[in-house]
């Protein structure tokens, strides 16, 4: 594929692409997270790192500034980045100390405003990351029950209780977000021990339960593109009750984006447990297992415990983002400009007869172009022409608190112009030719 950028913009993008091989060298698969990969945007022309972030401005490695219309720091950052409230109580909190032989009190006090919140709990544990707060999760589920499986739809991070769905040698985890998930590494004792079902596929449901009644936990996602419906939502309480199972909601990614606290709350479901992580600390490590007395303390017969789970700026910053997120209602205004997102989406769209799907959970508001093969490469060149005019961009947007009404319109503007070039892409067969970098990757793999 041609590239056709020219030399100063391929300079000054360089940097950070220059930064991304090295870390390639040094760092397998790159860094931590799969979603910040380059390669899953525009993988020659991303500029892959920061050097300072405010509000929804990002500046890249060359002191270009970009407006974040993507993922804003992965969900994590629901304020805007480096917000001052929660800032000025995290720098406070290392003025006087963040880890000690002594506990930090601000333990106490998130656990007692988490109760406060989810009245059908009674009992909480913190740890840092999403992935981590469900193997905790279902290990206190499992301590509960007595029973080994795990019937689970979504995503749910990388740990071995989650990838053993993959154990039996199909991709079972396929329709679960990201596709590709291998299992090396996993023991293949765990094989039969994580049992997927579709989002609000009743059926699928009931049928994966009636093949196997010793399944003990159930775990859904709040949500992802949509809300479950109220028939799934129904049957699963029924069966649930019917088989004495423990039911979790992973509100990692749907938590404190429309009500104060999780999904759950809006569709009259008691979960046994819920579970809170990205967002709680706009931006700071901290995820929070929220539950039941009775199920919660099964924890107290497994060994579950890690230094940095202690540690003071989590429970902090976690304290400051939900002061704010519930002052502000900060869940009504990530409704309606993610509304205002989407249906701007579905005009343009009109306007240049583009096939789109958008979704329907606003907060994490996502199209889809319906052309089958050809969506990745369109999605990539959305990517790459919003990166000229100073966006980056995704088909999903992660809306914060410091996405105005003002910087969805200017976006939309930009968008109207994208949409443009790509209907004419389209219209004309020259999607690929239009690219100046390679095509985006989807799910995950090997990095060469
Ligand atoms: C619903 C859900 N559960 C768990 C996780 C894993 O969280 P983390 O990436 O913090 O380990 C994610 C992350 O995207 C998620 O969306």
């Amino acid at each position: 594929m041609a590239m056709n950028l020219n030399n100063s913009k391929k300079d000054k993008i360089n940097k950070g692409l220059k930064m991304w091989e090295q870390a390639k060298k040094l760092i397998p698969g790159g860094n931590g997270l799969l979603s910040k990969r380059p390669e899953r945007y525009a993988p020659d022309i991303w500029p892959a790192y920061f050097s300072k972030a405010k509000g929804v401005e990002v500046w890249d490695l060359d002191n270009i500034k970009y407006i974040d219309m993507a993922y804003m720091g992965v969900g994590t950052s629901i304020l805007g980045y480096s917000d001052n409230d929660v800032d000025a109580a995290v720098k406070t909190a290392i003025d006087r100390g963040i880890n000690t032989t002594l506990n930090a009190p601000e333990e106490v006090y998130l656990a007692k405003k988490l109760v406060e919140l989810n009245p059908f709990a009674g009992s909480v544990k913190f740890t840092r990351t999403g992935g981590e707060a469900m193997a905790v999760t279902v290990r206190i589920a499992r301590a509960y029950t007595g029973r080994d499986k795990v019937a689970f739809s979504g995503y749910h991070g990388w740990c071995d209780w989650y990838l053993a769905a993959n154990l039996s040698g199909e991709n079972k985890l396929e329709g679960h977000l990201l596709p590709g998930l291998f299992p090396k590494g996993v023991p293949a004792g765990l094989r039969g021990t994580a049992l997927p079902f579709e989002y609000n596929n009743v059926e699928a449901f009931k049928e994966l339960v009636s093949r196997h009644k010793d399944i003990g936990t159930i775990v859904i996602e709040g949500a992802r593109y949509s809300l479950p419906s109220r028939e799934f939502i129904q049957v699963i309480k029924s069966v649930a009750q019917e088989n004495k199972m423990v039911v979790i909601f992973d509100e990692i990614t749907s938590g404190w984006r429309i009500t104060d606290g999780g999904v759950y709350k809006k569709i009259g479901f008691q979960p046994d447990i819920v579970v809170y992580g990205k967002a709680m600390g706009n931006g700071f490590a901290i995820a929070a297992i929220v539950g039941r007395h009775e199920v919660m303390d099964a924890a107290q017969d497994s060994f579950i415990s890690s230094t940095f789970w202690t540690e003071r700026v989590g429970f902090v910053a976690a304290l400051a983002t939900i002061k704010k997120l519930i002052q502000n209602k900060v869940w009504e205004h990530l409704i309606g400009v993610g509304t205002k997102i989407g249906e701007g989406w579905e005009s343009l769209a009109k306007k240049y007869s583009i096939k789109l799907h958008v979704t329907d959970f606003k907060p994490l508001i996502t199209m889809k172009f319906e052309y089958d093969k050809l969506n990745s490469a369109i999605a990539t060149l959305f990517i790459q022409e919003m990166l000229k005019k100073g966006y980056l961009a995704s088909t999903s947007v992660y809306v914060s608190y410091a996405h105005t009404n003002k910087i969805v319109e200017q976006y939309l503007k930009s968008v109207d112009e994208v949409f443009a070039i790509i209907s004419e892409a389209i219209n004309t067969d020259s999607v690929y030719q239009k690219l100046e970098t390679k095509v985006k990757e989807e799910g995950f793999k090997r990095l060469t």
